[in-house]
């Protein structure tokens, strides 16, 4: 299964490609689902939580600074170049 398309579903996410933390519903299925769901998922958003506060708070007037480079992994999406300021 492609997690990263059934993530950005039309049909079931409205604005599908548009970060909203605050999207409600969001049945995203990153962390799996069911009984094998991933096992580290509270500890995953933990430290996603207190990373996202940490690095805004030493950064606040942080910027994208130039064209995004997707990788290339299907399974997970993310990013091979992602420049940014954060003078
Ligand atoms: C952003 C971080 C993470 C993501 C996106 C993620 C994602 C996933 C996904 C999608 C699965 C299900 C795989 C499947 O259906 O076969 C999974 C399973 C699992 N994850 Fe994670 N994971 C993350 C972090 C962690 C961490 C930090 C731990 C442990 C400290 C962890 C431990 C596990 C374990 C043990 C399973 C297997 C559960 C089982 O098969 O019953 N994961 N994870």
């Amino acid at each position: 299964m492609c997690i990263g398309a059934a993530n950005r579903d039309p049909a079931q996410f409205a604005d599908p490609d548009r970060l909203d933390l605050t999207r409600d519903p969001n049945r995203h299925i990153a962390f799996g689902s069911g009984i094998h769901a991933c096992a580290g998922m509270n500890l995953a958003r933990l430290e996603a939580r207190v990373a996202l506060i940490r690095f805004l708070a030493r950064f606040p007037s942080y910027a994208l600074g130039g064209d995004a480079v997707r990788g290339g992994r299907a399974r997970f999406r993310g990013f091979l170049h992602l420049p940014a300021r954060v003078a």
